[in-house]
């Protein structure tokens, strides 16, 4: 039954933000430069809340564009009604909406769903993840050299020792390919699907990757913040792999260098 509202919730989200994409909507700007919510965002976040409400009248939201609406209750539905705002807003046809749910403090389902390509994925704890109900498993590979990562960079600049531009300029230096998307939630599950080895990010919100972050590791992978601790997506660092370059990525994101090829290889 929770899954099948979840589904259900996003699937409507996602409608309402398709019906509105490339159109005329109204958009106005949060903290930072570009940081934006438009119309959409809150008509999505409006028919989500329809639908949890009509099943679970009495359960516990987070969302991004209303905060915490508190209950007494063990369910804690987690929504970014629009995942990748910016291009949403710019007519890219990637973006998504991701709600995760939480049972006494612990993530237990994760739903993301993009319609413009169709890809709803799906998944529950000890169950493992669904990329449109088929199986979905990280990757295999084993060195952070020869892999493809995924990154995102705060809507304010972070301007600490190994912040973003660093890492980024410590793997591209060295031809590691790192792609920005532009939406953590989709970044999450293209590393649980297997597209990408690995993702990383400085400053995400718990709407951002409470949906994702169950993703990888039911997917196979790894999740931790940049201490290498288990990852909670009420702090602001995620560390999202395969598993097998976990240590590696975790090891340069936090000022160590990328191994090479031997030159005999
Ligand atoms: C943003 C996206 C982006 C990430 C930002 C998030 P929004 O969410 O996930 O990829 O780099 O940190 O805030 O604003 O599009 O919902
Ligand atoms: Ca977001
Ligand atoms: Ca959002």
């Amino acid at each position: 039954m929770l899954k099948h509202t979840l589904l259900k919730a996003v699937q409507t989200g996602a409608a309402v933000m398709q019906s509105y994409f490339n159109g005329t909507f109204e958009i106005t700007n949060k903290e930072g430069i570009n940081n934006l919510v438009t119309e959409a965002d809150h008509a999505s976040e409006k028919a989500i809340f329809e639908v949890i409400r009509q099943d679970y009248p009495s359960h516990y939201i987070l969302s991004e564009e209303s905060g915490e609406i508190i209950q007494d209750s063990n369910y804690k539905w987690i929504i970014d009604p629009i995942d990748g705002t910016v291009n949403f807003a710019n007519g890219i046809p990637l973006c998504c909406v991701s709600i995760g749910i939480e049972q006494d403090g612990k993530m237990i389902l994760g739903a993301v769903y993009n319609p413009f390509i169709n890809e709803l994925f799906f998944a529950q704890k000890g169950f493992g993840a669904t990329l449109n109900d088929k199986i979905i498993h990280v990757s295999k590979k084993t060195e952070v050299i020869k892999s493809a990562l995924v990154t995102g960079f705060p809507y304010t600049y972070l301007d600490a020792p190994n912040g973003p531009l660093q890492i980024f300029e410590k793997l591209i230096r060295k031809g590691v390919p790192v792609r920005r998307l532009g939406s953590a939630a989709i970044d999450l599950c293209w590393v649980a699907a297997g597209r990408f080895d690995g993702f990383y990010e400085h400053k995400l919100q718990a709407w951002d990757s409470a949906a994702g972050f169950l993703m990888v590791e039911e997917a196979g992978g790894k999740v931790t913040d940049f201490t290498g601790n288990h990852y909670s997506p009420y702090q602001p660092h995620i560390l999202a792999t395969n598993g097998h370059i976990h240590q590696e990525l975790l090891d340069i994101v936090n000022g160590g260098e990328v191994k090479t090829i031997p030159a005999h290889q």
